[in-house]
């Protein structure tokens, strides 16, 4: 589908339009949606397809993890195990805007590789906006949630702002009104041992969650109050054992093979896949994780995949981002 080609709707937040939304949901579409914090941009989070068009959709030139939003905490324990710790924070705080990331649990319904890029702990968030809740209910799974703006812009707080970034690009939005909070949800990592992480603060005050915890957060933002560090950059993201070699135009001899666009006659004796064999930038997103797990498998974890050139443009640029980091060495785990 060609940039900025569609329709924007403005669906009112009520329970037609929220099943109005649902549906376009339910078709891999994209849908704004109002929450307590800010404008969240829909999609179905189990969908590697409709994760890959939110990045395309936002500009991100890289797959950070995106937050999944659930109506409750049941709907929570199925995406990830939840340390006690977490339990006693969602208690007092869901619904309501704190984000909790914690180990994902594999399984049915499971959130996407691209929702998650590829880390082994998932992002979770029970929202405190009737139409956000509404949404949730009415589309009955869990829905990622990136800020509705464009990369590096403001976080939208009105519908307007968010077709004033995404019009076009997006099959609607749901208009609730301005946003109460203003701000997005404060972001706590709780490791399975308890260890509780402030890694972005946030709508729920600190001095609130470590009252309700019981116990000081360890803050990642340093005592003099330094900004906060990326929380992406915290957790080491999926990796192959097997070695990647960057704009290779054919597999050298036992090498595996990944590819994009047209693939070379001869492909040799390696495993092979193709990321999009017509050249699709948002269908070769949606295939990375899963191809990059499967050769590595095929490969037993050694020795080299060559990987054909992927256009630096569109989503080409979070493609690139991620392959290099997969083919950089890495420091012994
Ligand atoms: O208030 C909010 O949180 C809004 C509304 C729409 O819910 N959403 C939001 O999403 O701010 P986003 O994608 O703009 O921010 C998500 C943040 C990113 O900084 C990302 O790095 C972090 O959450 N994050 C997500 N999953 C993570 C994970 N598994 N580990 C560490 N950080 C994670
Ligand atoms: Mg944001």
């Amino acid at each position: 589908m060609p940039k900025d080609a569609l329709d924007t709707q403005c669906l009112t937040a009520d329970a037609a339009g929220l099943e109005r939304a649902a549906a376009l949901l339910r078709g891999g579409g994209l849908v704004a949606f109002p929450t307590e914090t800010v404008y969240g941009l829909g999609a179905d989070a189990r969908s590697e397809a409709a994760a890959a068009r939110v990045f395309d959709a936002k500009g991100r030139p890289r797959f950070n993890p995106l937050i999944a939003h659930i109506p409750d905490l049941k709907a929570a324990m199925a995406l990830a195990d939840l340390p006690e710790a977490a339990l006693r924070l969602a208690a007092a705080f869901w619904p309501g805007p704190l984000t909790l990331v914690a180990p994902r649990r594999p399984g049915p319904g499971e959130v996407a590789d691209l929702v998650a890029a590829g880390l082994e702990t998932v992002a979770l968030r029970v929202p405190a906006h009737p139409a956000a809740l509404g949404l949730l209910r009415a589309f009955g799974g869990p829905l990622a949630g990136p800020s509705a703006n464009p990369s590096g812009k403001l976080s939208p707080t009105r519908a307007e702002h968010v077709l004033g970034g995404l019009s076009g690009r997006i099959e609607a939005v749901i208009d609730g009104g301005p946003c109460p909070v203003g701000v997005e949800s404060t972001i706590v990592a709780v490791a399975p041992d308890g260890a509780a992480r402030l890694l972005r603060p946030g709508g729920a005050p600190v001095e609130a969650l470590e009252e309700a915890l019981g116990a000081a957060l360890i803050r990642m933002d340093g005592a003099a109050g330094a900004g906060p560090i990326a929380p992406g950059m915290l957790e080491s993201h999926y990796a192959p054992g097997a070695l990647l070699r960057l704009g290779a135009d054919r597999p050298g001899v036992g090498e595996g093979w990944l590819g994009f666009g047209p693939d070379p006659a001869d492909l040799g004796e390696g495993p092979a896949a193709n990321l999009s064999p017509e050249g699709d930038l948002i269908a070769a997103a949606a295939a990375l994780f899963a191809a990059l797990r499967r050769l590595d498998t095929a490969m037993d974890g050694q020795g080299v995949i060559a990987v054909a050139p992927i256009p630096e443009r569109g989503l080409g640029l979070a493609i690139n981002d991620r392959l290099r980091r997969a083919a950089a060495p890495r420091a012994p785990s």
